[in-house]
């Protein structure tokens, strides 16, 4: 089939449109959509690939290995078997590959390097939606799908020093902001993604104060 760039990203968005229409985990469209804008407004910056950035950031989340039994092949699997049906470069199919199966959080004490500059754009990107306001909702969001309890003063937080360990985790939701989501302004990649991480952290650790001072009738 003969595509051009524009035509592939269109398809390849109106797919994920369809495929995540519903979810209430979190990982529904308008995320995927947030962490496109986001990944081409730092790729721009970058002077990345912005085909490979956004074809990433599409097809980051086809098959998530949270919601594929922990099948960490599934979504680069997933996303080859779409990108196939473009005759789309093998260079190109293999690099959005590698991306999406190096981006996701491992644990605390798990480094997840990304090699490529559009790899980091878009792991940025997606972290950046996992911060913030936006993903203080998420997070409960996730945790109330898996019916996880918001806070537990007797679960205390754990750092994970593996994927194993993190992928088993079942702790409550406010435990998540200590395991992952306070770590992430320190990773990111790019100049654009720590500004933008910086005000995000803040506003987490208002929301946590708050939260904690409320749960002990303080305020
Ligand atoms: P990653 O690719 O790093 O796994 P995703 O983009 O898939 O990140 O999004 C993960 C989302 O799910 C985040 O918003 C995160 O807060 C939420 N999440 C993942 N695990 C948990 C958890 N144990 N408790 C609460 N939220 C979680
Ligand atoms: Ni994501």
């Amino acid at each position: 089939m003969n595509c051009t760039q524009e035509d592939i990203l269109e398809s390849t968005a109106d797919h994920i449109r369809n495929l995540l229409a519903g979810d209430s985990s979190g990982h529904d469209w308008h995320h995927i959509e947030r962490v496109w804008k986001t990944a081409v407004t730092i790729g721009r910056g970058e002077s990345a690939d912005l085909f490979v950035v956004q074809l990433a950031a599409l097809l980051h989340d086809i098959a998530d290995w949270k919601f594929h039994g922990g099948d960490e092949e599934a979504g680069p699997r997933a996303a080859r078997a779409w990108m196939d049906r473009f005759g789309i470069d093998e260079p190109t199919i293999e690099h959005v590959c590698d991306i999406i199966a190096s981006l996701s959080f491992k644990g605390a004490g798990v480094a997840t390097p990304m090699c490529t500059i559009e790899g980091q754009c878009v792991q940025d990107a997606d972290r950046l939606d996992a911060i913030g306001a936006v993903g203080i909702g998420r997070a409960f969001a996730y945790g109330g799908h898996k019916g996880r309890a918001m806070y537990d003063p007797a679960v205390p937080p754990t750092p994970h020093d593996s994927f194993g360990a993190y992928k088993k985790n079942a702790g409550p939701t406010l435990n998540h902001f200590y395991e992952k989501l306070l770590l992430l302004k320190d990773r990111m990649n790019t100049s654009v993604g720590r500004q933008l991480a910086a005000e995000r952290h803040r506003f987490m650790e208002q929301f946590l104060e708050q939260f904690l001072a409320e749960w002990n009738g303080q305020r």
